[in-house]
């Protein structure tokens, strides 16, 4: 901006007395310490009149102010009192202290537009930056998941000891080529077809045989729903291992779920992480030959089996993408907790049907001799209560010591929101499936702009309401 050096509105007279300098010390010395660019603060004048100061920096540059004050005259918001001043801190730089009068919604309208503007023309971080710059780094939109997806913490290609294939040279080389398609893939790539061998057919062939058989009497209803339309629209049978790209494509038009190739175990962050966004990292090799009924680690047969169908229902796609976007940015320790709740639920969860004990779990869906154990009667049952359950230890070696059990999707969902409520964060995330990205919202603006989409959600709802009423003719 010009060397404006101060700007009086007409109805409040010049001020006297008060310089940009000595009246603002506390916001002087926050202004040169941080990154921060806009404060204010608000002093009550009179009851209900509320005078505002709002300091923000441009870089000195022709039409910056301008724009700057168009916001407030936009807003209709009155400008009492502004002066300009060289910034101590860059010298391309101007900082202008600003006096007006305001309401809060104006004034948080104002900030917001302003934080904008002066953004864009500083370059500097961004309000939200700030925010969350000291907590863990979380992906905000769906392709940041090409920099969590490739940090495998098991296996991948490489393979314990102890692991059915250890000693297969064969099989390592197999899993070689499956832990480098994982790796090279990248967010929108089709995920790669395989050509299954006759062996990995075979083994697919035991497993889905054998699970089939107890499904009817164990899986739960949504999964006996679902898992049909599998056979039907992606070929899942017992000679045919389902691709995973037929498999993503069926579940985006189900429930927004897609399929992302996953090398290995990841962290349960990166993991969690990938729910938020609606998308389930999944193995594509399939488990060791020598025992079919046995595997230490998640393979394709345990995803396609296990979780697929389950990924398909809308009720329990909510459920699992609320998992993931509680965990953006908390802390380790609450990770872990929303990782066990996971595990004792999306993993090895039990409801209740019409009087009976079903599997919605897919560790349990995908292993016959657990599922049966489960709801053989003898197993200990709990009911779901995240405070209990994420403190239970998780096992991955033998069956659960206990298994918790929830009515159905709906009031799981419930007990996890209210238990996401307990996390400590300092903002809350809002999935945006317009832009496949999380809305960080840590203020008013944010907050304005969802109650904006829900009125308008609202509105749509009213005008479906009216046109019933029509057509009943009330
Ligand atoms: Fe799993």
């Amino acid at each position: 901006p010009g060397p404006l050096n101060m700007y009086s509105n007409k109805n409040e007279g010049p001020r006297r007395g008060r310089s940009f300098d000595s009246m603002n010390i506390g916001l002087e010395e926050k202004l040169l310490n941080n990154e921060v660019r806009i404060f204010f603060k608000k002093r009550k004048r009179e009851q209900h009149v509320k005078l505002a100061t709002v300091i923000f920096s441009l870089k000195n540059e022709v039409g910056g102010l301008v724009k700057a004050l168009r916001l407030f005259q936009e807003n209709h918001v009155n400008l009492v009192h502004i002066e300009s001043r060289r910034s101590k801190r860059r010298n391309s730089e101007f900082e202008i202290f600003v006096d007006c009068d305001s309401n809060h919604e104006q004034l948080n309208e104002i900030i917001h537009l302003l934080r904008k503007h002066v953004n864009k023309v500083n370059e500097g971080p961004a309000g939200a930056a700030n925010i969350t710059s000291n907590l863990p780094w979380f992906p905000k939109k769906i392709s940041d998941l090409d920099n969590c997806a490739n940090r495998v913490l098991m296996y991948g290609s490489e393979l314990d000891a102890d692991h059915p294939g250890f000693k297969d040279n064969v099989y390592r080389k197999r899993r070689k080529y499956f832990a480098d398609l994982a790796t090279a893939y990248k967010h929108g790539d089709p995920v790669p077809r395989i050509e299954f061998t006759e062996e990995e057919v075979k083994t697919w062939g035991v497993v889905y045989r054998e699970l089939n058989k107890l499904y009817p009497t164990h899986a739960c209803r949504e999964y006996l729903k679902n898992l049909p339309l599998l056979s039907k629209y992606c070929d899942f049978r017992e000679d045919n291992i389902p691709q995973l790209e037929d498999v993503s494509r069926f579940l985006r038009e189900r429930t927004g779920f897609t399929i992302r190739p996953v090398a290995g175990y990841l962290s349960p962050r990166d993991f969690l992480a990938g729910l938020a966004f609606r998308v389930f990292h999944c193995t594509q090799y399939v488990r060791h030959s020598s025992d079919p009924l046995y595997t230490p680690e998640p393979d394709t047969c345990h995803e396609l089996l296990g979780h697929v169908p389950l990924l398909a229902e809308p009720s329990f796609a909510q459920f699992s993408q609320e998992i993931g976007l509680a965990s953006l940015g908390a802390s380790d320790d609450s990770v872990q907790k929303l990782a066990t709740c996971y595990f004792f639920t999306v993993e090895f969860g039990l409801c209740k049907q019409e009087g009976k004990l079903r599997a919605y779990g897919a560790g349990l869906l995908s292993s016959i001799s657990e599922l049966k154990h489960a709801l053989s009667g003898n197993a200990r049952i709990m009911p779901f209560d995240p405070k209990v359950t994420s403190k239970q230890e998780c096992i991955i070696t033998t069956f659960q010591d206990v298994y918790f059990v929830s009515d159905s999707f709906e009031e799981a969902k419930v007990k996890m929101r209210e238990f996401a409520k307990t996390i400590k964060r300092p903002f809350t995330v809002r999935y945006n499936p317009y832009t496949q990205s999380v809305d960080v919202l840590k203020d008013t603006p944010s907050i304005n702009s969802v109650v904006e989409e829900l009125r308008h959600e609202l509105d749509i709802i009213g005008d479906a309401l009216c046109r019933l009423n029509k057509q009943l003719g009330v």
